[in-house]
């Protein structure tokens, strides 16, 4: 890298300062939870589950033996890597959507070879700072341009990538957070964003057997849970909340008809919570939803990117047929 991750982040003068940007993420969430714990169902939008602790458990979760999509998607890379570099090319600006900590990013890079510039776009910037120094040691030589930003809302790419070709990288299966028109309506935008002659590389995890996917959402060490009931605690650290979070239970269940699995955080009793002083009473049983993940076949996936501008190029899998790499090319 041209010069330390830490200085290169704070090159970085597109948009607002970062009191502004913490202002607006604030504002954000105070919404977010207030309207989301005002209507019925409750849900509030699961963006919310990564301040720094949430990152943290999130992290505990990829490294659970039941956690599976991080370990099966990291084999696919390393099994697959010279073959996706072959299909894709090594000349394309790499851009990465809500790129996190990058440690699989790693392994992309090093099969591509010698890429011009790589851009992650991810929306906390304590994890592009760290994400930039660990891949600045491992890949000295690379240009990494950060944009800090929300990939859903991403519509235009730094200067380096003006006259070059690009390869979008969406890991991880993020894109099942997205329902299908908010999936369809991202992949729209990336075309866009990409350009005409772009490829995506895209992780998505596959439908199978709840035996597998509910324990891979409620692991035996509770590490899941944390990771839910973690939201409660950050409203009452961040919004003057008053949630009893041992009166509430983590849930995950596989919905069939969905095709997704599903979080909530159930009430263990019935008891009143206060959030920036409106309180919010909860019937025993009552939830609130926190995250949906989409589970998507191979020839789904497919079928839904060629009715967003992309159009099939490759799907690796692994042998259980657990997790697959879609690589797409624009068009
Ligand atoms: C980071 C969104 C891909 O849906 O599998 C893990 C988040 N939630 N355990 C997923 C998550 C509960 C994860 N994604």
């Amino acid at each position: 890298m041209a010069s330390d991750a830490s200085s290169l982040l704070a090159e970085h003068r597109h948009g607002p300062s970062p009191s502004a940007r913490r202002a607006a993420a604030r504002a954000d969430f105070v919404e977010a939870v207030l309207k989301g714990l005002w209507r019925r169902p409750r849900s509030i939008p699961c963006r919310f589950l990564y301040d720094a602790r949430g990152s943290e458990l999130f992290e505990a979760i990829t490294r659970l033996e039941e956690y599976y999509p991080t370990r099966v998607e990291t084999a696919l890379l390393k099994a697959y890597g010279a073959d996706i570099a072959r299909l894709a090319g090594a000349d394309r600006v790499l851009v990465e959507f809500g790129s996190g900590s990058s440690r699989k990013t790693s392994l992309l890079i090093e099969a591509l070879g010698n890429i011009p510039a790589y851009i992650p776009i991810e929306i906390a910037p304590e994890c592009l700072r760290e994400a930039m120094a660990w891949l600045g040691v491992r890949h000295e030589d690379l240009t990494i341009v950060p944009l800090i930003a929300d990939f859903t809302k991403t519509r235009a790419l730094p200067p380096i990538a003006q006259g070059r070709r690009r390869l979008g990288f969406f890991s991880g299966s993020t894109i099942g957070n997205l329902s299908h028109d908010e999936a369809r309506a991202f992949l729209v935008n990336a075309a866009h964003l990409l350009g005409g002659d772009a490829m995506f590389l895209v992780g998505v995890d596959l439908k199978k057997p709840a035996s597998i996917l509910v324990p891979a959402y409620d692991d035996a060490e509770g590490v899941s849970a944390a990771f839910n009931l973690n939201l409660l605690a950050r409203i009452n650290r961040e919004l003057d909340g008053t949630f009893d979070l041992s009166a509430f239970a983590h849930e995950a269940i596989w919905n069939e008809t969905a095709g997704r699995m599903e979080m909530y955080l159930k009430s263990l009793a019935d008891q009143t919570a206060l959030v920036l002083g409106r309180r919010f009473p909860f019937a025993k049983g009552e939830r609130i939803h926190t995250e949906n993940s989409h589970k998507y076949s191979v020839a789904e996936f497919q079928a839904l990117a060629r009715i967003s501008g992309w159009q099939p190029v490759h799907a690796w899998t692994d042998a259980e047929q657990l997790f697959s790499l879609h690589l797409l090319r624009a068009g």
